[in-house]
Parts: C-alpha cells; structure tokens; sequence
C-alpha cells in the first residue's frame, strides 16, 4: 500500500495528527493535518483533540506542543533535529545571567529548549514578538534570549534598547546584502521578503520583515506579483502551490553552498520515518514536571498576550 495511504490509516487508528511546519519537505506538508509558523503550530497543539501529536518539525516546537498538552503523546521522529538558534543559548548560562540583571525580565524567542523556557518571564515568535515588546512598559528592562538579530530588529522597530543575548540563526546568517541587491538588480518588479533571523544590513532591504506566516500572507497580496525569498527554501512550497501565477526566486547563500538556505534539522523528518514512528509510537518527547510547569508559564503567558 502506498506510504501515505498507511500514514492516514496510523493517524485515524491512533488519533493522531501531523503538525508540519512550512520548512519541512513538501511530502511532509502534504500529509499533515496542519502546517503553520511557530505560533500557530503552538495554537494547535494547544487546542487539538487527539491522542497524538507527531510533531514534524524540530525539538524546540516539539517540546512547546509536550508543555501544553502534557496528556498527549508528542511524537518526533528524528530525536536529533535541533535548532542552532536554541542552541546558542544555555540554561545554566541564563540562570547567571538572570541573576547578573535581577532588575530585567527574559523574553525569550520559543527557538530555545525548554529548559530555557522555564527561566523565561514571557516566549515570543517573530509573528507577536513587536507586540509582546510594546505591551511591556517602556521603563521595564528586558533581556532578549537568545537571537541577537531578532533582537535588534525589535530594538530599532520599538525604540528601547533591550539587552540582547548572542545567538543567531545559521541558516539565516547566511543571507547576504549583496545577493539580494544583485537579484533586485535582474527582477526590479520583486518585493523583498525577509524572515527577521536575518542580520540587520539584510533587513534593510525588506518590504516587509516578518514570520513565515506573515511572509507567506503578504505573498496574497494582489499587487505581489513577484517575491524575492529570504528565508529557508522550504515555503517555496506553500508560497507556489498557493501562488501558482507568481514568481518567487530563492537568494544563493553568501558561500555559494547550494544547501546552506536549508535548514538541515527540518528536512530530517521523511514520510519513512513518520510511519514508522506512528507505528511504533517512539520517539516520544518526554518533559521532567518541574521544568514543564515552569516553561508552561512563560509561554501560556505569550499565547494570552496573542489572542
Ligand atoms: P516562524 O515562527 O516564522 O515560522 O520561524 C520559525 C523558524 O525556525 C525560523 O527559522
Ligand atoms: Fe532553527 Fe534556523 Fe532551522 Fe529555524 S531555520 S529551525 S532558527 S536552525
């Protein structure tokens, strides 16, 4: 029998659901019961009435859908798709650091593990994290955890001058200024769309900077009739199955490593291996109490401030 036959049979046998973020395979999207950004993906997990969750996706959203539906069973196939973004901060490193700034709160974007989520005051995504900011008084010090270039977006959108933590996207570090300009230069009609993990002289050139979400909504404009990508390569597949009348053109990475616009951990999960873990129901995300209650906190609080 066909593999994605089976997969919907598993998923209806076991109550299940597939969420999918937009960076996975497009075979991936497809089986999905639900494919979205960070915030949304942590809507749904929240809200979902199933036995089963498989997270197709990495851990960092894995974890996030485990701390909100702790009766559930949260499934992600592969136990090493990882974030270079959540690695680059550590959670012995911010509980010093929480106690070097005992006068700032942490806002932390949900790319982190959930250890760090648990010494965080309030999570954010790149879809509410301008809003979560400018709902804090302006004399409140925060300390931004733990990407350096999401933080400084922030900082010159809202005027304050949070304390920034020195983390960064690898994938998205990759983009440069000048490839951009150099493709604007051949398709001049092209708006620029940016993922705000982009370094600043990157975010400059945008037309709008926003999530993969918020990117993916201004492609629905009508007068958006060509887009020049800047983000992982993998919503192309939203962006043409829904916008099969518009161009899109994906930028070289700065090496000029084909693979480096793709974010290896999200392209791990396969229609193999989400088969064979509903099949044998492993591997589960199992959370220790203590840090699922405290993480729960900070990111219940970041979802009552989105609705
Ligand atoms: P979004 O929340 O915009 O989907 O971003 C997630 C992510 O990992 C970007 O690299
Ligand atoms: Fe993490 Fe970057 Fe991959 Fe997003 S694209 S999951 S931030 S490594």
């Amino acid at each position: 029998m066909d593999l994605r036959k089976k997969i919907e049979e598993l998923k209806h046998q076991k109550r299940a659901i597939i969420l999918a973020h937009y960076y996975t395979n497009s075979e991936v999207q497809q089986v999905a019961d639900f494919v979205g950004d960070s915030l949304a993906l942590s809507q749904k997990a929240a809200e979902a009435e199933c036995d089963i969750i498989l997270f197709a996706g990495v851990r960092f959203m894995a974890e996030t859908a485990k701390v909100l539906s702790p009766e559930k069973k949260v499934l992600l196939p592969v136990v090493e798709a990882g974030c270079s973004l959540a690695d680059s901060c550590d959670a012995e490193e911010l509980r010093k650091a929480r106690e070097e700034n005992p006068d700032h709160i942490v806002v932390s974007y949900v790319n982190t593990s959930v250890e760090v989520k648990a010494l965080t005051d309030i999570c954010c995504t790149s879809s509410n994290a301008l809003d979560i900011i400018n709902a804090l008084p302006q004399e409140q010090e925060i300390l931004f955890v733990p990407d350096r270039n999401l933080g400084s977006y922030i900082n010159r959108c809202t005027g304050r001058s949070m304390k920034l933590w020195n983390g960064a996207c690898l994938v998205h570090e990759e983009f440069s200024a000048e490839k951009i300009k150099a493709l604007k230069v051949q398709h001049p009609e092209a708006v620029v769309l940016v993922h705000p993990e982009c370094k600043a002289e990157v975010v400059a050139l945008a037309d709008y900077a926003g999530s993969t979400a918020g990117i993916l909504a201004y492609c629905a404009r009508p007068e958006v009739r060509e887009v020049i990508v800047v983000t992982e390569s993998g919503i192309l597949y939203e962006m043409e199955s829904r916008h099969p009348d518009k161009k899109f053109y994906l930028v070289e990475p700065e090496n000029g490593c084909e693979k480096c616009v793709s974010c290896k951990d999200m392209k791990y999960v396969t229609l193999e291996n989400i088969y064979q873990t509903l099949l044998d129901e492993s591997p589960e995300v199992e959370i220790e109490e203590s840090i699922r209650t405290a993480a729960a906190g900070s990111i219940t609080r970041m979802l009552e401030m989105s609705k």
